[in-house]
């Protein structure tokens, strides 16, 4: 026969968990909702029409970055959700049920923007717009430039899928950090704020392409909420066990060259203030140290600020 516990164990929701910070996450996400196919893309597709083949070619090799991009972290994000379940934390499973739907979301936007605007979606027809480059090298020969999107992600996400399988609590805990640390920290936290502000910048200096625009707003609104939601989960996980800290620095040191780097768009699009990016990304590293409750590498800051290392590095979406 069941017992009360056993029953009990049927039951997630507690007044403390509904009034707790990731459940209002994800009241605010159920609120915040908006669909792509409310918004018009007839403008940006005159504008297409009207901007310079260069301005063309600029563009498209950002936007196409942010179509893969969207793609790939929705396509990271089970790892996250299966930890989650396995932590009994029901609350961020609830959260991450709107994380992954604005990811495909994400992805949905760049896609018909794409179609509607340029002409093209099937791979065949987007492939010859990514640019493609050589391996990116650091000069001075200091820094390594990774590929964090396509390397780290699924790098992190499988060993955090190896402890929910075979691990301790302890064991997932560690992983969920590192895996966090690495996507909603480093990806969406820092690496790839500058990359969405330098699109938003550059469409306002040309007067173009609101509905761009708009979804780039409107996309990092959704962002806001997921970089949070990762960095709040890590610091209630550190602040049980502040041994955590270190997969989180584990991270940041394993990729720092992408983060020290120029973001490729900053040289892309003449006119824009190079420096802005390099400050601002010191502010968001700031600010997610802050939120996870671990100490800032001052190290990293002032490579980052460093005139003297601006090699360029190839960012994606988050
Ligand atoms: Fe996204
Ligand atoms: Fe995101």
């Amino acid at each position: 026969m069941a017992t009360n516990a056993d029953i009990a164990s049927k039951f997630h929701f507690s007044r403390e968990m509904v009034a707790g910070e990731i459940y209002r996450k994800y009241e605010k996400a159920m609120r915040k909702f908006w669909t792509v196919e409310d918004l018009d893309f007839t403008q940006d597709a005159l504008d297409w029409q009207r901007v310079t083949p260069e301005q063309q070619k600029g563009l498209l090799g950002v936007t196409v970055r942010f179509l893969a991009g969207e793609q790939a972290v929705t396509d990271e994000l089970v790892p996250m959700l299966s930890a989650s379940h396995a932590l009994n934390r029901f609350d961020w499973i609830m959260y991450l049920s709107t994380f992954l739907m604005e990811e495909a979301k994400h992805a949905e936007f760049f896609m018909r923007w794409h179609e509607a605007v340029v002409g093209v979606v099937d791979p065949e027809e987007v492939v010859p717009h990514f640019l493609t480059r050589g391996k990116t090298v650091d000069p001075s020969g200091r820094f390594e430039v990774r590929d964090v999107l396509h390397e780290a992600l699924p790098d992190y996400g499988g060993r955090l899928m190896d402890a929910v399988a075979g691990g301790s609590e302890s064991d997932i805990e560690r992983a969920f950090v590192q895996f966090s640390a690495a996507y909603n920290g480093f990806v969406e936290g820092v690496l790839t704020m500058p990359s969405y502000e330098i699109v938003i910048d550059t469409t306002a200096l040309w007067g173009a392409f609101p509905t761009l625009n708009k979804g780039f707003r409107l996309i990092l609104a959704d962002e806001g909420r997921h970089i949070t939601f990762g960095t709040t989960a890590c610091r209630i996980l550190i602040e049980k066990d502040p041994s955590y800290e270190d997969a989180v620095h584990e991270v940041f040191d394993a990729y720092r060259g992408n983060i020290v780097g120029l973001v490729e768009y900053q040289k892309a699009v003449p006119g824009l203030d190079v420096g802005k990016y390099q400050t601002m990304k010191v502010r968001h590293y700031r600010n997610r140290c802050r939120e996870m409750g671990v100490t800032p590498d001052e190290t990293l800051i002032e490579q980052i600020l460093d005139p003297e290392i601006d090699f360029v590095v190839g960012v994606e979406a988050g």
